[in-house]
């Protein structure tokens, strides 16, 4: 190896060695959307998540105490209607993340950012703050946005869809530029003119945090594979086959074209019941009977899935899983069942999950005190005691 690539290696494993998102767990685990209203779950069903800093502390630092690995919120700006007004109610990211690294000790916190909405000098800025504030546990999560209802509030016009990434590619060179440029730099782009651009101090981690992306277009996991450090993928089939072949077109992206390791994670969503009946019924319970078919209505209008003539069993699937838990690999079943799938996931080749529930508060707890264990035994995961 040549000296340069040993130097650069070294740097690499030195920048992964404070975020618990590079820990060695075979398995990671992380929170999904614990700060918005609903959380995952389109469901007037008793118990979903009501937007509140005690509720959110609760959630967090659970499974901080846990050790799981990562805390990923949702960057929403207005909700999507209905009876709940889906996601409606909801703590805006980076101050979200700063709250929870000062009450929590191990655990990855990520701030979710819409880069049309934040300029990056501000989102330098405050990243570097949180990692500051959580002593290098920062991760954050570009998103290019998608929602044009709450884009427009900010008066930023909706891009056409490849162009975002083109967009957010910048947005994230001038950021980096900004964690790492000892001296002053000048900075001009198709979207971004920076003059004497300066940034102080540095982020904890070096030369700069954790990246995570989900693009799911071919644009968005070609721009997940060259710059995320943790790429997410929705999965429409969850069979093992699937997975495999999604994950391994990620990671070998990734590999062969950008020369770059990744971690390739979904998001799941958890309903876990002393027996596959019980929780198949409150699957049902949930969805079907107390879904709010209002709101996942305005989320197929908004996809423009009305104009794809779709055959209505497979839009009445997407329209269930949609409210389940915003199309999440479903883990529901008795905590062995979930094992199982949890297990089927890790071989076919996927590093970890950010989870939802329906009741975060009491749903959250009963994983960690039945699931986690069972994890621990079949090898994904290690006994966890926090430091002190
Ligand atoms: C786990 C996960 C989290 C996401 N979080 C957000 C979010 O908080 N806000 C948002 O507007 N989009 C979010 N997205 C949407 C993605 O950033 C992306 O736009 C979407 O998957 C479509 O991919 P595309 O942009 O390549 O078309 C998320 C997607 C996934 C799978």
């Amino acid at each position: 190896m040549a000296t340069s690539a040993k130097a650069k290696a070294a740097a690499e494993d030195d920048r992964r060695s404070g975020n618990p998102v590079w820990n060695s767990n075979k398995f990671k685990l992380g929170v999904f959307g614990a700060n918005v209203s609903n959380g995952c779950a389109m469901t007037m069903a008793d118990g979903a998540l009501e937007t509140s800093w005690p509720n959110t502390k609760a959630i967090c630092t659970a499974a901080d105490r846990a050790g799981f690995e990562a805390l990923v919120p949702v960057a929403r700006w207005k909700g999507f209607g209905g009876e709940t007004n889906f996601n409606g109610t909801c703590y805006e990211t980076y101050t979200w993340a700063a709250g929870l690294s000062a009450v929590t000790d191990q655990i990855g916190v990520f701030s979710t950012s819409h880069v049309p909405t934040v300029h990056p000098i501000m989102a330098a800025k405050q990243a570097t703050t949180i990692d500051h504030i959580s002593n290098g546990r920062f991760a954050l999560n570009i998103v290019c946005g998608w929602f044009q209802p709450e884009l427009e509030m900010f008066g930023a016009p909706i891009m056409e869809h490849d162009e975002r990434y083109v967009y957010a590619s910048e947005w994230l060179d001038v950021l980096k530029m900004l964690w790492t440029a000892e001296e002053e730099f000048d900075f001009e782009g198709k979207y971004f003119k920076i003059q004497k651009g300066f940034h102080q101090p540095k982020p904890i981690q070096r030369p700069f945090p954790a990246i995570m992306n989900a693009g799911g277009s071919p644009v968005g996991q070609r721009f997940a594979a060259r710059v995320a450090d943790m790429a997410f993928v929705s999965l429409e089939k969850h069979d093992a086959d699937t997975i495999k072949r999604r994950v391994s077109a990620l990671r070998d992206l990734a590999h062969g074209e950008f020369k770059r390791d990744i971690q390739v994670w979904n998001s799941s969503y958890v309903v876990c019941r002393p027996t596959e009946k019980e929780a198949k019924q409150y699957l049902d319970y949930y969805v079907r009977e107390k879904g709010d078919w209002a709101a996942v209505e305005n989320l197929v209008r908004i996809f423009g899935m009305q104009s794809l003539a779709l055959p209505p069993e497979v839009l009445e699937e997407f329209k269930f899983h949609f409210i389940a838990g915003w199309s999440g690999f479903p883990l529901v079943g008795t905590p062995e069942q979930i094992v199982d799938k949890i297990q089927m996931m890790s071989k076919a080749g996927m590093d970890g999950t950010a989870l939802s529930f329906v009741n975060y508060q009491e749903e959250l707890p009963q994983f960690i005190r039945e699931v986690v264990p069972l994890m621990e035994q079949a090898g994904l995961r290690k006994p966890f005691a926090m430091a002190r």
